[in-house]
């Protein structure tokens, strides 16, 4: 009801030819996306055939194109040059990227949709544009800056101009991926509409994106995907864009993989909230390696009630929480140690086994799954100020037969990822620079 008020009010300032910024600060109730799981058969990823373990194994490689990701972008944040990753060689692993999840908005008037890649790990949200050089196949027909009034070359003057390469006939951008994946193009303005759950439609104008009129990649193994939604830390990304519209932050709530409900919001200002009382909150890392990401100052890991007594420094870039891995990657140094401890807990069961054959991934901890076992250890990652409790739902993967741990070891990245997120209000606020968490029952983040 109150949305619908909302709509009239905006109606009403647009007759006025008002500029729909106030309206929308008025009424500052904020505005959420439908994210959808790869795996939910609404996604238009969705491979119907593929038996769950497949889709286990595959999420593996997402999660492990992720960490390689991250690691390259640690080290060119790193190096300590002052460039923009935008300007820089900017990757993201789309070779074995089958994204996990995507949003849907609307671009342009009259409003097209675009689906596109939710990602915390890149800045710039771009799309395919015709007129184009060379595209990659799309289902959605690609965005014709000529049919669109609301259309804007991005000017010199604005001020995210010092995040593109820009000279006398205006910027351009240059996404390169380490795997010969890039879209480049022209830096664009446009008015983005946002569908709110309550069906309700918010258009916010002049939202600097990427036009990509020379991209080469592949998003998986459908054609759904027209782009990238980004959302980390740079000034380019849209939570930085949007800014003091959603008050900087966002939150999300990942209802578990195998429930039904495989589609959750994306929330955005006065959305983003945690309901309960049993809150906690974490900086984010302040690290130039983490100028971009979302790094999470780690400590140490309790498994079962045992603390592990990690040395100080296991974790110098601190864990990335990332939507975009389907399982957690834990260093080398901190996986040997989850290991160990996993395998003293089991031992303690004669009809557990660990398992070691062909069938299960490879570098993965799985064990004999006998009926009935009750058992299961759970697990808390210890932050700065906050301890992230892993509920062993949400620990391990169970199959009839075996199961195993849903983590798996990198070379130096350590990454929370979405499987250990299932049912948490995630809540992130860059204004207060804090990550906040709670347990909640996501398939009841209804509309
Ligand atoms: C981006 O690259 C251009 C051309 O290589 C350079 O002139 C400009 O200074 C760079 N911008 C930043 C912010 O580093
Ligand atoms: C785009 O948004 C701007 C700013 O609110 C508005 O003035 C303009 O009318 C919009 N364009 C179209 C074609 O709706
Ligand atoms: C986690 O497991 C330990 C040991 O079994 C148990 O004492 C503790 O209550 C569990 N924590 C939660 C939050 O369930
Ligand atoms: C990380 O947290 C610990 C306390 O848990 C604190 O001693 C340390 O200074 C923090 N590190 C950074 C980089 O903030
Ligand atoms: C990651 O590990 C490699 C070797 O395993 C090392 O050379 C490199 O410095 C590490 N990178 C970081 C950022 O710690």
């Amino acid at each position: 009801m109150a949305q619908t008020v909302t709509m009239v009010i905006c109606l009403f300032f647009n007759l006025l030819s008002l500029p729909f910024l106030p309206c929308i600060a008025l009424m500052s109730s904020g505005f959420s996306l439908k994210l959808i799981h790869r795996d939910s058969p609404h996604s238009p990823l969705y491979q119907p055939n593929l038996f769950d373990f497949e889709r286990f194994k595959k999420n593996i490689k997402i999660s492990e194109a992720r960490a390689s990701y991250f690691q390259q972008l640690s080290e060119l944040m790193g190096k300590g040059d002052s460039k923009t990753p935008q300007n820089e060689s900017f990757r993201l692993p789309l070779k074995y990227h089958e994204p996990l999840f995507t949003v849907e908005l609307g671009l342009g008037t009259p409003v097209v949709k675009r689906t596109l890649i939710f990602d915390t790990g890149s800045g710039l949200t771009w799309t395919q544009c015709k007129p184009c050089i060379r595209c990659f196949k799309q289902d959605q027909p690609l965005f014709e800056i000529r049919k669109s009034g609301s259309f804007r070359f991005m000017s010199k003057k604005n001020k995210l101009a010092k995040s593109f390469i820009c000279n006398m006939l205006g910027c351009v951008y240059y996404v390169q991926y380490y795997s010969g994946q890039f879209s480049a193009g022209v830096a664009s303005e446009e008015n983005f509409t946002f569908q709110t759950t309550a069906g309700v439609f918010r258009r916010v104008p002049g939202l600097v994106f990427g036009c990509g009129m020379t991209n080469q990649g592949s998003f998986g193994s459908t054609n759904a995907v027209s782009g990238i939604f980004g959302m980390d830390k740079q000034p380019v990304s849209f939570i930085r864009q949007l800014g003091g519209l959603i008050k900087e932050r966002f939150s999300y709530c990942l209802p578990a993989i195998d429930s039904n409900t495989k589609e959750s919001y994306l929330r955005f200002g006065e959305e983003a909230m945690i309901r309960g009382t049993n809150a906690q909150s974490t900086p984010f890392l302040k690290t130039k390696r983490s100028a971009v990401f979302y790094g999470l100052n780690l400590s140490d890991i309790t498994i079962g009630g045992q603390k592990l007594g990690l040395k100080q420094g296991t974790f110098p870039e601190g864990c990335i929480i990332d939507s975009g891995s389907s399982v957690s990657l834990l260093n080398r140094k901190a996986f040997s140690a989850v290991k160990n401890s996993f395998e003293r807990y089991f031992s303690k069961f004669k009809n557990v086994k660990r398992l070691v054959r062909k069938k299960t991934p490879a570098g993965f901890l799985c064990y004999t799954h006998p009926t009935g076992l009750k058992n299961f250890p759970n697990l808390t990652f210890h932050f700065q100020g906050a301890d992230f409790h892993v509920p062993s739902v949400n620990l391990f993967m169970y199959e009839r037969k075996f199961f195993c741990v849903a983590m798996v070891e990198s070379k130096n990245v350590t990454i929370l990822g979405a499987y250990q997120q299932q049912n948490v209000r995630i809540l992130y606020d860059l204004k207060d620079e804090m990550l906040s968490f709670a347990p909640e029952d996501c398939s009841k983040d209804a509309a």
